[in-house]
Order: structure tokens, then C-alpha cells, then sequence
């Protein structure tokens, strides 16, 4: 996998590679970009191959770069300054790799395989929606939900914050309508993550498969999502910090639930 590194920026492929920061590009082409052999080495265990892989001389004969080399439809050694610049960083991964996206509809959900899932309404940080589906992936959930308008999971902010869990955790993306009518034959408990909610969360009823439902970083739930769930919970706030973060909040709520659910 050696030989003459790519060296310029209008490189049909480079540059197709570098348009995936735009997230019109990256609709129209179902495609996105993962940095990192550790990240690209965890969709291949996962079964995904790359579309593209651009990779830097440093990493031309790692073994788990040929496995992934092997795999791509297209594989281009680059120079670390096309790295940098396709990567938006001065300090750039040695390998980016790009693959296609995936996300699951309401329909095709099975709430039974798993006792635990996640929903978000209206995420709108990326590396908020990145760490929780790293978290999701960590604690076991079955999937996360992305309810109403949210940003993308599949920006290149967001896939950071994944470390790679963004091939392990399914993603579901729905309206918040259509969250709504299908919520009614949820088999378990649909739990609301709120800061004016009086049941704590360490007390509250749940039963599996339990959705947990995160609200947006500014305006928490909205009322028509909170109206849909069984029991409203809190996590008590215990100093002057008026809410969690969104990420973090999840992180504390999904382990507690889990926890509970196992009734340890
Ligand atoms: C940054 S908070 C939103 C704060 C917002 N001002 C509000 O009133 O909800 C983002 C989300 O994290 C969850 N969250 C944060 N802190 C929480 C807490 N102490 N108890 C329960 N959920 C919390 C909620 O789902 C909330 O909608």
C-alpha cells in the first residue's frame, strides 16, 4: 500500500471526500466521514466497509489498514497536509475512511430486543447526540431515537463524539407526529427526563423494554412529547447548576435504569 502519496486538493476523489463536510452533500450522497483506524477498524468488525479510504504514509502498512484497504471500494494515500486539510485539523488521524450512512425507521423497531432505548427531541449539539450514542453503545440500549428536528448524526462533529459507536448503536429518526401515534403500542414504560418532574429517577416505576426521552438543551421536552409518557423523572440537582447537561444527564438516567430494570 505504498508508493506516491496524493498531494493535491483537486483530486476528483479528495474532493468528493473533503464535500462530505457539508451536510446538503452528505444527504445527497447517504455517505459520511469517520476518522481514525480505530473508529473505521470497528465498522469493518461490524460488518461495514468503506466507500473511500484516504490514508497517510505513517499508516500504510498497519495490518488493520490493509484489512480496511482491502475492503474499500477505493483506497488513496494521502499526504498529511491533504489529511489536515480533509480532516479541518492541524493534528489529523492518520486514516479517514468514508461509509454509508444508516438509520432505521419507527416501523421496522422491535422494542422487545432490548430493555432499555434512548430518545432525544431536538438535539441540537452534535457532540451532545455523538456522546450519547458512545453511551447508548456502552450501556446496552437497543437504539436512540432522533424525535422532531435534530442535527446531524452523522456530521463530522457528531461521528467524533460517537468513537466509533456510531456503527454499534441503531438510529431511528422520526417526526415527533409520528413518534406519537407509534408510542401508543410501546410495550413497557416511556419515561421523561424533566427538571419540573417530582418523581426521582432512582424512584420511579419502570418496566422493559423502558424508552427514556431527553429533551432539547435549551427548551427541554416539549409538552406534546412530555404528555406521552408514563412517568416524568428528575435527577436532583444538588448545587447551584440549574440542569445537567444533555449527554450527561442521559449517561446518569440510562445506567440507573438499567440498573433498575435488573433490579440491582
Ligand atoms: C440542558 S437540559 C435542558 C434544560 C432546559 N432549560 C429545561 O428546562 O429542561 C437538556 C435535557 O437534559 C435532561 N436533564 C438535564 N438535567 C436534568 C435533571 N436534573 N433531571 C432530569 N433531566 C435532566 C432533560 O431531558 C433536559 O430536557
Amino acid at each position: 500500500m505504498t508508493g506516491r502519496a496524493v498531494t493535491s486538493l483537486t483530486n476528483p476523489t479528495v474532493k468528493a471526500v473533503r464535500a462530505l463536510h457539508q451536510r446538503r452533500e452528505r444527504r445527497q450522497s447517504g455517505l459520511f466521514l469517520v476518522e481514525g483506524l480505530r473508529s473505521v477498524s470497528e465498522a469493518l468488525e461490524l460488518g461495514e466497509a468503506p466507500k473511500i479510504l484516504l490514508y497517510g504514509e505513517r499508516a500504510a502498512t498497519h495490518p488493520r489498514l490493509l484489512a480496511a484497504a482491502e475492503r474499500a471500494d477505493e483506497a488513496l494515500m494521502v499526504t498529511d497536509a491533504i489529511l489536515a486539510k480533509v480532516s479541518r485539523r492541524d493534528n489529523p488521524q492518520t486514516v479517514i475512511g468514508v461509509f454509508a450512512q444508516k438509520t432505521t425507521s419507527l416501523s421496522k423497531l422491535d422494542p422487545t430486543l432490548s430493555p432499555l432505548w434512548i430518545g432525544l427531541e431536538a438535539v441540537r449539539d452534535p457532540g451532545n447526540l455523538g456522546a450519547v450514542l458512545r453511551t447508548a453503545d456502552a450501556v446496552g440500549a437497543g437504539g436512540v431515537m432522533l424525535i422532531g428536528e435534530c442535527c446531524d448524526p452523522f456530521s463530522v462533529e457528531a461521528v467524533r463524539a460517537t468513537m466509533g459507536s456510531i456503527f454499534a448503536t441503531p438510529l431511528i429518526e422520526t417526526s415527533l407526529d409520528a413518534f406519537l401515534s407509534w408510542r401508543r403500542a410501546w410495550p413497557g414504560t416511556v419515561a421523561a427526563a424533566r427538571l419540573q418532574a417530582s418523581d426521582d429517577y432512582l424512584a420511579a416505576p419502570y418496566q422493559a423494554p423502558t424508552l427514556i426521552l431527553m429533551g432539547n438543551e435549551q427548551a427541554g421536552l416539549s409538552e406534546a412529547a412530555a404528555k406521552a409518557c408514563d412517568v416524568a423523572v428528575r435527577i436532583p440537582m444538588l448545587g447551584r447548576a440549574d440542569s445537567l447537561n444533555l449527554a450527561v444527564a442521559t449517561g446518569i438516567l440510562a445506567y440507573a435504569v438499567r440498573a433498575r430494570l435488573e433490579g440491582r
